[in-house]
């Protein structure tokens, strides 16, 4: 089963936008779910579509206006299909 690949967009604008809590989201979330060997977590720089952040990409596809909701909901089926 290949890697869940998580990338948080930690430019300055996203990262105060959201990106703060949402990589805390991932992180527990992760923990909590015993995540840990499915899900690669990085972080990247500003991509410039800051207007439409807080931006994450998962497995290529990018999620903008990202809070706990969308990514609780994105997560819950990742976490059904691993
Ligand atoms: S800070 Fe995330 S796209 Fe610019």
């Amino acid at each position: 089963m290949a890697k869940v690949e998580v990338t948080v967009c930690m430019g300055s604008s996203c990262f105060a936008r959201g990106n703060a809590q949402n990589l805390e989201f991932i992180e527990n979330y992760i923990k909590e779910n015993g995540l840990e060997a499915q899900i690669d977590l990085s972080g990247t720089r500003c991509s410039g579509k800051c207007a439409v952040g807080p931006n994450i990409v998962i497995n290529g596809v990018e999620y903008n206006e990202v809070d706990e909701n969308k990514l609780k909901e994105i997560l819950d089926s990742i976490k059904s299909s691993v």
